[in-house]
Protein backbone atom coordinates (compact mmCIF):
# COMPACT_ATOMS: atom_id res chain seq x y z
CA UNK A 1 0.00 0.00 0.00
CA UNK A 2 1.26 3.30 -1.06
CA UNK A 3 1.91 5.93 1.71
CA UNK A 4 0.39 9.58 1.04
CA UNK A 5 1.95 12.84 1.48
CA UNK A 6 2.27 14.02 5.10
CA UNK A 7 0.63 17.16 5.90
CA UNK A 8 2.76 20.17 7.10
CA UNK A 9 2.56 19.92 10.40
CA UNK A 10 3.11 15.85 10.55
CA UNK A 11 5.99 16.08 7.98
CA UNK A 12 7.78 18.60 10.45
CA UNK A 13 7.30 16.35 13.56
CA UNK A 14 8.76 13.31 11.26
CA UNK A 15 12.02 14.95 10.57
CA UNK A 16 12.00 16.65 14.10
CA UNK A 17 11.51 12.99 15.94
CA UNK A 18 14.48 12.34 13.94
CA UNK A 19 17.02 14.73 15.82
CA UNK A 20 15.21 14.11 19.35
CA UNK A 21 15.99 11.37 22.42
CA UNK A 22 15.86 11.13 25.95
CA UNK A 23 17.27 14.21 27.13
CA UNK A 24 16.60 16.50 24.30
CA UNK A 25 16.53 20.38 24.61
CA UNK A 26 13.31 21.73 22.67
CA UNK A 27 11.96 24.81 21.80
CA UNK A 28 8.16 25.34 20.99
CA UNK A 29 8.49 29.24 20.26
CA UNK A 30 4.40 29.39 19.29
CA UNK A 31 2.66 27.22 21.39
CA UNK A 32 -0.65 28.58 20.83
CA UNK A 33 -2.80 25.56 21.33
CA UNK A 34 -0.32 22.91 22.44
CA UNK A 35 -0.28 20.19 19.62
CA UNK A 36 3.61 20.25 18.74
CA UNK A 37 4.20 21.11 22.99
CA UNK A 38 2.64 18.01 23.93
CA UNK A 39 4.59 15.79 20.64
CA UNK A 40 7.75 17.59 21.97
CA UNK A 41 6.91 16.97 25.36
CA UNK A 42 6.86 13.02 24.58
CA UNK A 43 9.92 13.44 22.40
CA UNK A 44 12.47 14.33 24.48
CA UNK A 45 11.69 11.71 27.34
CA UNK A 46 11.72 12.09 31.09
CA UNK A 47 15.40 13.75 31.33
CA UNK A 48 14.16 16.29 28.40
CA UNK A 49 13.36 19.61 28.50
CA UNK A 50 10.87 21.93 26.63
CA UNK A 51 10.94 25.61 26.38
CA UNK A 52 7.29 27.41 25.11
CA UNK A 53 6.28 30.59 24.51
CA UNK A 54 3.43 32.52 23.09
CA UNK A 55 2.50 36.25 23.57
CA UNK A 56 -1.27 35.06 24.53
CA UNK A 57 -2.09 34.02 27.60
CA UNK A 58 -4.89 31.61 26.27
CA UNK A 59 -2.43 29.72 24.23
CA UNK A 60 -0.31 29.40 27.79
CA UNK A 61 -3.48 28.49 29.40
CA UNK A 62 -4.57 25.65 26.72
CA UNK A 63 -1.28 24.09 26.65
CA UNK A 64 -0.33 23.99 30.29
CA UNK A 65 -3.77 22.08 30.33
CA UNK A 66 -2.87 19.71 27.46
CA UNK A 67 0.44 19.06 28.84
CA UNK A 68 -1.35 18.26 32.53
CA UNK A 69 -4.38 16.08 31.24
CA UNK A 70 -1.38 13.83 29.59
CA UNK A 71 0.77 14.28 32.71
CA UNK A 72 3.69 15.65 30.68
CA UNK A 73 3.55 19.28 32.52
CA UNK A 74 6.85 18.77 34.11
CA UNK A 75 8.47 18.30 31.36
CA UNK A 76 8.00 21.88 30.13
CA UNK A 77 8.46 25.43 30.90
CA UNK A 78 5.98 27.87 28.97
CA UNK A 79 6.32 31.15 29.24
CA UNK A 80 4.00 34.17 28.38
CA UNK A 81 5.90 36.44 25.92
CA UNK A 82 7.60 36.76 22.71
CA UNK A 83 10.07 34.22 21.46
CA UNK A 84 12.47 37.24 19.76
CA UNK A 85 13.25 37.17 23.54
CA UNK A 86 14.24 32.95 24.15
CA UNK A 87 17.64 33.92 24.39
CA UNK A 88 16.72 34.97 27.99
CA UNK A 89 15.93 31.30 29.09
CA UNK A 90 18.20 29.32 26.84
CA UNK A 91 21.62 28.56 26.47
CA UNK A 92 23.69 29.28 23.38
CA UNK A 93 24.10 26.13 21.49
CA UNK A 94 21.84 23.92 23.46
CA UNK A 95 18.82 23.12 21.66
CA UNK A 96 18.19 19.74 19.51
CA UNK A 97 15.27 21.29 17.67
CA UNK A 98 13.29 24.62 17.69
CA UNK A 99 9.74 24.74 15.92
CA UNK A 100 7.58 27.43 14.34
CA UNK A 101 4.29 27.03 13.67
CA UNK A 102 3.10 31.03 11.91
CA UNK A 103 -0.02 32.79 12.02
CA UNK A 104 -3.04 32.83 14.00
CA UNK A 105 -4.09 30.70 16.90
CA UNK A 106 -6.79 28.14 15.70
CA UNK A 107 -10.10 28.99 17.68
CA UNK A 108 -8.74 31.95 19.13
CA UNK A 109 -8.25 36.08 17.95
CA UNK A 110 -7.59 35.60 14.19
CA UNK A 111 -6.00 39.19 14.72
CA UNK A 112 -3.45 38.55 16.45
CA UNK A 113 -0.96 36.95 13.97
CA UNK A 114 2.98 36.63 13.70
CA UNK A 115 4.76 39.31 12.36
CA UNK A 116 7.50 38.69 9.62
CA UNK A 117 10.03 41.44 11.79
CA UNK A 118 9.30 39.99 14.60
CA UNK A 119 9.78 36.46 13.20
CA UNK A 120 13.16 37.00 11.48
CA UNK A 121 14.55 38.34 14.65
CA UNK A 122 13.33 35.14 16.70
CA UNK A 123 14.82 32.92 13.98
CA UNK A 124 18.27 34.67 14.30
CA UNK A 125 18.24 34.39 17.63
CA UNK A 126 17.29 30.44 17.19
CA UNK A 127 19.87 29.68 15.37
CA UNK A 128 22.10 30.62 17.61
CA UNK A 129 20.41 28.38 20.70
CA UNK A 130 20.62 24.92 18.07
CA UNK A 131 23.44 22.77 18.75
CA UNK A 132 25.65 21.20 15.56
CA UNK A 133 23.35 19.30 14.38
CA UNK A 134 20.33 20.48 15.57
CA UNK A 135 17.47 22.35 13.31
CA UNK A 136 15.23 24.92 13.63
CA UNK A 137 11.58 23.91 11.58
CA UNK A 138 9.27 26.24 10.52
CA UNK A 139 5.54 25.83 9.72
CA UNK A 140 4.40 28.77 6.97
CA UNK A 141 0.91 29.48 6.92
CA UNK A 142 0.62 32.06 4.78
CA UNK A 143 -3.02 32.52 3.33
CA UNK A 144 -4.24 35.37 5.56
CA UNK A 145 -3.13 38.66 5.42
CA UNK A 146 0.32 39.81 5.93
CA UNK A 147 1.18 36.16 5.60
CA UNK A 148 2.80 36.65 2.10
CA UNK A 149 5.38 39.65 3.37
CA UNK A 150 6.16 37.02 6.49
CA UNK A 151 6.73 34.27 4.33
CA UNK A 152 9.02 36.50 2.00
CA UNK A 153 11.18 38.00 4.99
CA UNK A 154 11.15 34.15 6.37
CA UNK A 155 12.79 33.01 3.05
CA UNK A 156 15.00 35.86 2.71
CA UNK A 157 16.19 35.13 6.27
CA UNK A 158 16.71 31.82 5.43
CA UNK A 159 18.61 32.54 1.88
CA UNK A 160 20.74 34.82 3.96
CA UNK A 161 22.28 31.91 5.69
CA UNK A 162 26.31 30.84 5.33
CA UNK A 163 25.98 27.29 3.39
CA UNK A 164 29.27 26.53 5.50
CA UNK A 165 27.34 26.66 8.62
CA UNK A 166 23.35 25.63 7.64
CA UNK A 167 21.72 23.90 5.61
CA UNK A 168 18.10 24.57 4.46
CA UNK A 169 15.07 23.10 2.42
CA UNK A 170 11.94 24.14 1.89
CA UNK A 171 8.99 21.66 0.73
CA UNK A 172 5.98 23.27 -0.87
CA UNK A 173 2.79 21.61 -2.09
CA UNK A 174 2.81 22.99 -5.75
CA UNK A 175 -0.56 22.55 -6.75
CA UNK A 176 -2.51 23.41 -3.65
CA UNK A 177 -3.57 26.91 -3.35
CA UNK A 178 -1.68 28.86 -0.58
CA UNK A 179 -0.93 25.66 1.07
CA UNK A 180 1.83 25.82 4.00
CA UNK A 181 5.26 25.76 3.55
CA UNK A 182 7.91 23.53 5.47
CA UNK A 183 11.06 25.39 6.21
CA UNK A 184 14.11 23.54 7.75
CA UNK A 185 17.58 25.00 8.90
CA UNK A 186 19.93 22.39 10.33
CA UNK A 187 23.35 24.19 12.00
CA UNK A 188 26.39 21.73 10.05
C1 LIG B 1 -0.46 28.97 14.36
S1 LIG B 1 -0.50 29.32 16.08
C2 LIG B 1 0.47 28.02 16.77
C3 LIG B 1 -0.21 26.67 16.81
C4 LIG B 1 0.48 25.66 17.71
N1 LIG B 1 1.76 25.26 17.22
C5 LIG B 1 -0.36 24.45 18.03
O1 LIG B 1 0.15 23.31 17.98
O2 LIG B 1 -1.53 24.62 18.37
C6 LIG B 1 0.57 30.73 16.21
C7 LIG B 1 0.76 31.23 17.63
O3 LIG B 1 1.85 32.17 17.63
C8 LIG B 1 1.61 33.08 18.67
N2 LIG B 1 2.48 34.26 18.49
C9 LIG B 1 2.29 35.35 17.71
N3 LIG B 1 3.33 36.20 17.84
C10 LIG B 1 4.19 35.64 18.74
C11 LIG B 1 5.43 36.05 19.32
N4 LIG B 1 6.00 37.20 18.96
N5 LIG B 1 6.03 35.23 20.21
C12 LIG B 1 5.45 34.05 20.57
N6 LIG B 1 4.27 33.62 20.07
C13 LIG B 1 3.65 34.40 19.17
C14 LIG B 1 0.12 33.36 18.56
O4 LIG B 1 -0.37 33.90 19.75
C15 LIG B 1 -0.43 31.95 18.23
O5 LIG B 1 -0.86 31.31 19.39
Amino acid sequence: MSESIPRVCDLIRREALKLLTDGSVAVDATVGNGHDTLFLCEAVGERGRVYGFDIQPVAIERTRERLREAGLAQRARLILGSHERMADHIGAESADVILFNLGYLPNGDHTVITKGEITVAALKTAVNLLKTGGAVFVAIYWGHPGGREEKEAVEAFAASLPSDRFDTAEISFPNKNKAPLALIIQKK
